[in-house]
């Protein structure tokens, strides 16, 4: 800092206080910086394809891809040596298999439970959360059991998140992450798991997850259904912040080992009013469309990926997320932690 000045009797605010001390070389902003980024506060999502597909590059979302069941170890190895420490598993099943009740999700050798235990043999220390609702399963690509008039009816749709679960539970899963907003599921998921036995199993609630239009390449990802499909019925409303508070704490109350956010850069101030209730874990979800934003962004040169992102992801930890669902985790490991 410069000792000298050209108007000695300029009065400049309270020239004893000089917040720019802190600021003026980098060892010291270092010394000062309040949060930081880790691997291990990230958890990468992976869309998983039926065995015999091939790998396929989803235009929406540049970098990420539909990995097929045969490729599955050799992409997780890469994952690991990167220091990851979770993934988060969807799965692209086939057409075929898809119908109205979505029963295909707790085929007992359905796509997704050959594949959670695929992973644990060969990575056990890989810790793998997966997504609870019925929508990569349903031919209308809504997360429950919907009546005539296509409205999802909360109970059965409960029930069927059940038996997702305790099927997940049984290969060998570590978080069951319900994503579908039915009212009473973290509990009833809770108790089913428990009277099986699967006492370990944790649940990672998508507790605030709002009726988003970011969630839009996600939906071409897994082939989902429109997407405009409406979920409002079910999922949040952007303009709210106090049924997000409400809904963490009742699944807090229900069971809920950790709760989650979602999406993440447009609900910051959720994810800190949250943090201010809660004494668990607060996960924050960078979905699909934030993630098309920047990488877009970045392919046309109009921002510096690197500081672009990392400015994102560091805005999340100090809104008060503690773990950070991201597309960005690998890309992240390799280029700037
Ligand atoms: C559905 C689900 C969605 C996402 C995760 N789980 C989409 C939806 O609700 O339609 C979106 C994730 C993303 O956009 O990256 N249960």
């Amino acid at each position: 800092m410069t000792r000298y000045r050209t108007y000695p009797d300029l009065k400049i605010g309270n020239s004893h206080i000089r917040p720019r001390r802190l600021r003026q070389n980098e060892q010291i902003r270092a010394l000062v910086q309040e949060n930081s980024l880790q691997k291990s506060d990230l958890i990468y999502p992976m869309f998983i394809s039926e065995k015999g597909t091939k790998k396929y590059d989803i235009p929406s979302l540049p970098g990420i891809s539909r990995i097929p069941f045969d490729d599955l170890l050799h992409e997780i190895q890469e994952i690991q040596n990167l220091g990851i420490k979770g993934i988060m598993l969807f799965p692209v099943v086939d057409p075929s298999v898809k119908d109205p009740t979505g029963k295909e999700s707790y085929n007992p050798n359905g796509l997704m439970q050959n594949s959670i235990r695929k992973i644990k043999e060969n990575f056990p220390n890989i810790l793998i959360f997966v997504d609870v609702a019925l929508d990569p399963y349903t031919t209308h690509g809504h997360d429950g059991i919907t009546n005539d008039a296509g409205y999802v009816l909360n109970d059965e749709t409960v029930e069927a998140l059940c038996k997702q679960s305790l099927s997940y539970a049984s290969c060998g899963v570590d978080f069951v992450c319900p994503s579908d907003m039915m009212d009473g599921r973290i509990g009833a998921i809770r108790s089913a798991l428990d009277k099986e036995g699967y006492i370990g199993t944790s649940i990672l609630a998508y507790s605030a997850k709002f009726a988003s239009a970011f969630y839009g390449p996600f939906r071409e990802a897994v082939s989902s259904g429109a997407r405009g499909l409406d979920k409002k019925t079910y999922q949040l409303n952007p303009s709210n912040s106090r049924e997000a508070v409400k809904e963490a704490l009742l699944d807090i109350e229900e069971g809920a080992d950790m709760v989650m956010i979602k999406p993440g850069l447009p609900y910051l101030d959720i994810v800190t009013k949250v943090k201010n209730e809660v004494h668990i874990p607060v996960t924050i979800y960078q979905v699909s469309g934030e993630y098309a934003l920047l990488k877009n962004a970045a392919l046309h040169n109009l921002i510096d990926e690197k500081a672009a992102v990392y400015e994102t992801l560091i805005s999340m930890k100090r809104a008060g997320a503690d773990l950070i669902i991201t597309y960005y985790a690998k890309w992240v490991c390799e280029n700037i932690l």
